[in-house]
């Protein structure tokens, strides 16, 4: 696999080779890993304040339900999914997206027989696509999905929608994200839709990449999602669905918009999303932000009452969103809306000699079985050295334990944000660093530190 190499070396009598991560993926990093955490923190509870449970499915799946589910004739199953056979010759393939997965968990499962509906389910998942990886697109990506299963009511609707903008705003990305709605009827009002597509399409065939081509009688509403840029031309111009909706779909759509603008939920009609999936029927959406490259759109889901009753279950209305974590991180990332990385170690037991490493060891043990982060030297470096790496890792206090210390009896703390320092017996160390821990009521500098120390009493934390 010559493109994921960058090297060759020999090692001894080994050829060491050396590895790049495949095109199109991403690895989280130990110190951006904080990032990730923050942004999945807020998922989880955004969708937990609105009563979605989480779910987690297997990464691949038989390779039917990805095909029947998004769609024969979708980019995405036509072009960009991660198909193998496994050994004993069954066709499987990474998931694309997540809500076939769910769908299908869902069924197996029995859960619409055996659970309240509506049934509220959300996933932070791995996703795959082979797509040509640019700012924002990736051939592995996150997603974050929320999926409600068993109601036909606008309230559903309006209710997902609501679980994304929550989320969004809570993370101060509320202004800088517009939500666009749609709808795209039902198989019965999209007949004579399509009908229309076929002879404007067909009018321009000879125009139209060859995908189109091939497309355009099976199922013309993917022309209108067609990522080359001759066919989005012509796209521009083509008929929108929303004047072919019944009155049934008509209603329901109205009746979304009307829910929305209660909840001052803002939002602008779109007749151009059609969605790249598709199960989707009714109410579609997405939610775009500009300053993500040209993969402005942060969000995108709609209800798919079809999808449950062709993979084998009863007719059950559902409705969902996927979210993409990348793009979510570039927002927040750009618009400098992450909060402050984690603090570093509470202290940095830094030791001189052998004893004052026991005393290290004994001291950050002590302090992490109390839940408190400590750190301590695993180099032998020395006393300077050891500072230097408090300071990195921006320790908030450090302490020096050494010969001297264990002779004396006493240890000097510091405050590394304001450099204030004060003795410390050995033997109240412990109960000093809780009580500061709890107390100092300026982490950032300016208690006076001799003060609270002084005022704690002695506990036994050396007690050899
Ligand atoms: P989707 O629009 O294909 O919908 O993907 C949802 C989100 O995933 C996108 O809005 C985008 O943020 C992110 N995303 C998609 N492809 C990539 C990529 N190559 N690189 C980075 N991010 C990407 C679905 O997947 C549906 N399952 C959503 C849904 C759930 N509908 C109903 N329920």
């Amino acid at each position: 696999m010559a493109y994921t190499m960058f090297g060759q070396q020999k090692v001894g009598k080994i050829m060491a080779v050396k590895y790049t991560r495949p095109k199109g993926t991403l690895d989280v990093l130990p110190a951006g890993s904080w990032k990730w955490k923050y942004a999945e923190g807020a998922m989880r509870k955004a969708a937990e304040v609105f009563g979605f449970q989480e779910m987690r499915m297997p990464t691949f799946e038989s390779t039917g339900l990805f095909s029947r589910s998004v769609g024969e004739a979708t980019d995405i199953v036509l072009k960009e999914m991660y198909t193998f056979d496994d050994k004993a010759g069954r066709s499987m393939t990474l998931r694309p997206e997540g809500t076939a997965g769910v769908v299908r968990a869902v069924l197996e499962n029995g859960l619409l027989a055996s659970s309240p509906l509506p049934l509220k389910c959300y996933y932070i998942q791995s996703a795959f696509r082979y797509e040509n990886s640019q700012k924002g697109r990736y051939r592995e990506f996150h997603q974050f999905g929320v999926e409600c299963y068993g109601t036909h009511c606008p309230e559903s609707d309006a209710e997902v929608m609501a679980v994304a903008r929550h989320l969004l705003n809570q993370c101060g990305l509320g202004g800088l994200v517009q939500l666009e709605i749609n709808s795209i009827g039902c198989p019965e009002c999209r007949k004579a839709y399509h009908e229309q597509l076929r002879a404007y399409f067909g009018a321009r065939e000879k125009e139209l990449c060859h995908n189109c081509k091939d497309r355009l009688q099976e199922n013309p509403m993917r022309l209108l999602d067609c990522k080359e840029e001759k066919c989005k031309v012509i796209a521009q111009d083509a008929p929108i669905i929303l004047d072919y909706l019944c009155d049934e779909c008509r209603n329901h759509f109205e009746e979304v918009k009307l829910i929305l603008s209660e909840a001052n939920m803002e939002y602008i009609v779109n007749p151009r999303i059609v969605r790249g999936l598709d199960y989707y029927t009714n109410t579609v959406f997405e939610f775009t932000a500009n300053g993500i490259g040209t993969q402005g759109t942060v969000c995108g889901g709609g209800r798919y009452n079809g999808l449950i009753e062709m993979l084998g279950g009863q007719p059950t209305p559902a409705v969902g969103f996927g979210l993409g974590v990348e793009r979510f991180l570039m927002l927040l990332e750009e618009n400098k809306k992450l909060p402050k990385a984690p603090a570093g170690p509470f202290l940095y037991a830094v030791a001189q000699g052998e004893k004052g490493r026991q005393a290290a060891r004994r001291c950050t043990a002590q302090l992490r079985a109390a839940g408190l982060y400590a750190e301590c030297d695993l180099l032998q470096r020395s006393v300077k050295a050891q500072m230097k790496a408090a300071g990195r890792q921006a320790a908030r206090y450090i302490v020096v334990l050494g010969d001297e210390e264990a002779k004396s009896g006493i240890a000097r703390l510091k405050r590394m944000c304001d450099s204030a320092e004060a003795e410390v017996p050995l033997v109240a160390l412990l109960s000093i660093l809780h009580y500061l821990n709890s107390e100092d009521p300026l982490a950032e500098g300016g208690g006076d530190l001799g003060l609270m120390v002084e005022s704690v009493g002695p506990s036994v934390i050396f007690d050899d």
